[in-house]
C-alpha cells in the first residue's frame, strides 16, 4: 500500500490517491485504536510505523530528499483525515513537518541530505524546542537557552518545556541565544541529536489531551552541537522559527478541522438514532439548530484552513496572517463545536465509553500549542496596523 512518489499526471490525482489510502488506513488500524492510545498515554509507535510505510511522514517533503513531494493543501487534508480519528495520531504527521521545516527552510543541502531523507522515511522522528518556562508568547524576549561556540562546536545550555515528542525524536531543531544583546536578532538555530553528549529529557508532562503524543522538558547541559549543525547564520534563528510557525499553524487548523469534523459526524449519526419524545432527536429543531451551526463552522473553517495551505504552497506573502487566521478559528470552532457535540450525546458524551469527550479534551490544546489564540490575533491585527514600537528618548 506504499504510496510511490509522483508519477501521477497530476497533484489533484496524486492527493486524491494519498487521501483514499488515508481514509482506509484510519478506518482500519487508527480508529480502533483512538481510545486505548488516549487511555494508556503511551506514544503509538505502531501508527508511527504504520505512517512511515505509507510515506506519510515525509508528504511536502521534496521528492530529492525523500519525500512524497506533494503539496501543503495534500499535508493538512491528510493531517485533518487522522485527527477525525484521532488526535494523538495526527501529531505524528503534524510534528514531523513542525521538526523538519526549520531543516526544510534554512538547511543547506548537505544538512538536508543527512537529516530530510530520514525524517521522510520515518527512521527518524522530530521535534521543534523553542519555548522555556519563562518564554511561551514572549518566545524571543524571554528566551534563556544559551549557545556558546567553542572552537568547530556550539556548547548548548538551558531547559526547554512543552516539546511535543521530544522524547520520541532522533533530531530536535534548537532555539538558543547566541547573543544577548540583539535580542530576537541573537538567537540561532540549531539541528540536535538525541546521541549528542548533553541531551536530556526531563519531566513528561500528565495532560488533559492529546495523551498519546508526549510533551516533555528537554536539558541542555553543556550539549555539544558540531557547528555544521547551525541552522542559517548565527542570528537568525528567531526569524527561522517564525517562518517555520507560518507554515505549521495550518497543520494544527488541519488537527482542529479534523477534531470538529470528528465529534460532528458523530453527533450527527447519534442525533439520527436517539429517540426522545418519540422521535429521533436529531428532529428536534432546538438540535438541528446546533448541528446546522456545528456543520456551518466546520465548513468556514476548513476553508480557511485550505486557504492559509495553498498560501504555503505559493510562498505567498500573506502567509503568516493566513496561518494565523486558520488557526484563530479552526482552534475555537474544534472547541465549540467538540463541546456541543458532547451535548448532544448528553450523559453519554459525558463517558468515556463515547469518543466525544476525549474529543473535547483534545480540542482544547489547539486553542494553545503553536501560538495561542491571543497570539493568533495580535499576529493578525498588526498585519492592520503594524507593530507598535515605544518611541526612543531621540525621536520623542
Ligand atoms: N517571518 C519572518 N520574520 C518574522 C516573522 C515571520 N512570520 N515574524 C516576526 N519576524 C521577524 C520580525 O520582522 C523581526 O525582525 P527585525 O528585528 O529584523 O525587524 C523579528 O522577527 C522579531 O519580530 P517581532 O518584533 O514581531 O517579535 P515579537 O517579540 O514582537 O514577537 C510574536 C512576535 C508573534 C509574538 C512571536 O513571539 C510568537 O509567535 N509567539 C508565539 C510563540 C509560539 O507560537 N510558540 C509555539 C511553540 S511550538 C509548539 O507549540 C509546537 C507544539 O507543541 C506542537
Amino acid at each position: 500500500m506504499a504510496i510511490v512518489a509522483p508519477t501521477l499526471d497530476t497533484h489533484a490525482e496524486e492527493e486524491a490517491m494519498i487521501l483514499d489510502v488515508v481514509r482506509q488506513l484510519v478506518a482500519e488500524k487508527v480508529e480502533p485504536r483512538a481510545a486505548e492510545i488516549d487511555e494508556k498515554g503511551e506514544f503509538p509507535w505502531d501508527v508511527q510505523r504504520l505512517f512511515a510505510e505509507n510515506d506519510l511522514l515525509g508528504i511536502p517533503f521534496p521528492a530529492e530528499y525523500g519525500g512524497v513531494g506533494g503539496s501543503f493543501l495534500t499535508y493538512v487534508k491528510v493531517v485533518e483525515e487522522v485527527a477525525k480519528a484521532c488526535a494523538s495520531s495526527s501529531l505524528i504527521i503534524a510534528v514531523q513537518e513542525l521538526g523538519a521545516l526549520p531543516i526544510l527552510i534554512a538547511g543547506t543541502h548537505k544538512q538536508k541530505e543527512k537529516y530530510l531523507t530520514k525524517l521522510a522515511s520515518g527512521e527518524y522522528t522530530a521535534a521543534y524546542a523553542l519555548t522555556e518556562s519563562g518564554s511561551g508568547s514572549d518566545a524571543a524576549g524571554s528566551m534563556r537557552c544559551r549557545a556558546e561556540r567553542r572552537g568547530d562546536t556550539y556548547v548548548l545550555n538551558g531547559t526547554k518545556i512543552w516539546i511535543t515528542q521530544g522524547n520520541v525524536a532522533d533530531v530536535v531543531c534548537v532555539f538558543a541565544v547566541t547573543d544577548p544583546s540583539k535580542g530576537a536578532n541573537g538567537i540561532s538555530a540549531f539541528i540536535v541529536e538525541k546521541t549528542f553528549p548533553g541531551f536530556n529529557v526531563g519531566k513528561v508532562e500528565k495532560k488533559m489531551g492529546i495523551r498519546g503524543s508526549p510533551t516533555v522538558e528537554l536539558v541542555f547541559d553543556h550539549c555539544q552541537v558540531p557547528a555544521e549543525n547551525l541552522l542559517g547564520a548565527e542570528g537568525e534563528g528567531f526569524k527561522i522559527a517564525m517562518k517555520v510557525l507560518d507554515k505549521s499553524r495550518p497543520g494544527i487548523a488541519a488537527q482542529a478541522v479534523g477534531i470538529a469534523g470528528g465529534a460532528l459526524d458523530y453527533a450527527a449519526k447519534y442525533a439520527q438514532e436517539r429517540i426522545a419524545f418519540g422521535k429521533p432527536i436529531g428532529q428536534q429543531q432546538g438540535l438541528q439548530f446546533m448541528l446546522a451551526d456545528m456543520k456551518t463552522d466546520v465548513e468556514a473553517a476548513r476553508l480557511l484552513l485550505y486557504e492559509a495551505a495553498r498560501k504555503c504552497d505559493q510562498n505567498a506573502p500573506d502567509i503568516t496572517l493566513w496561518a494565523a487566521m486558520a488557526k484563530l478559528k479552526a482552534g475555537d470552532v474544534a472547541m465549540r463545536v467538540t463541546t456541543d457535540a458532547v451535548q448532544i450525546l448528553g450523559g453519554f458524551g459525558y463517558s468515556v465509553e463515547y469518543p466525544t469527550e476525549r474529543m473535547m479534551r483534545d480540542a482544547k490544546i489547539t486553542q494553545i500549542y503553536e501560538g495561542t489564540q491571543q497570539i493568533q490575533r495580535l499576529v493578525i491585527a498588526r498585519t492592520l496596523v503594524g507593530r507598535w514600537k515605544p518611541p526612543t528618548s531621540a525621536s520623542s
